[in-house]
């Protein structure tokens, strides 16, 4: 697997998948950064998302990971922020794919979508799949 580090966040909808996919990443000692939430209180995801999109505008991270309860607010918020392609996965089909074709540098996962064997599966693939470039980074291109 590729040396990169993961920003990790969650609101509470997301908190109990946070603490697996940190543990996933501690299993296959890959970094990480933590932005929360720290607690299973409710708070707004939006601020999670912006606080994950600054790791990797910043360099700090080259991934992401963000769940909530569906993926999809996170995936709202985190799509709003230039430089940052945010892919909500309900399968690992889909991941392979958001990483290949579109190079996203976030997965989104719903908590209350999808199991949690599942769920590590898809970041499991998302993780080790790369960006094909070619024919894809003239569009990837555009969305900027
Ligand atoms: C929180 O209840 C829930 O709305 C949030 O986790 C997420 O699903 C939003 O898209």
């Amino acid at each position: 697997m590729q040396k990169f580090k993961v920003v990790v966040g969650a609101d509470h909808g997301g908190f109990e998948y946070k603490k697996a996919v940190i543990d996933f990443l501690k299993s296959k000692n890959i970094d990480y950064i933590d932005v929360g939430t720290y607690s299973k209180d409710s708070c707004d995801y939006p601020l999670i998302a912006n606080k994950a999109a600054e790791k990797i505008l910043a360099g700090q991270a080259q991934r992401g990971v963000l769940i909530c309860g569906t993926g999809i607010g996170m995936s709202i918020a985190a799509n709003k922020i230039k430089g940052i392609r945010a892919a909500l996965c309900s399968d690992t089909f889909s991941a392979r794919a958001s990483r290949a074709h579109n190079n996203a540098n976030i997965l989104c996962l719903g908590e209350r979508v999808i199991g949690i064997c599942l769920a590590l599966d898809i970041l499991d693939v998302w993780l080790k799949s790369d960006f094909e470039g070619g024919r894809h980074q003239k569009r990837v291109d555009m969305l900027e």
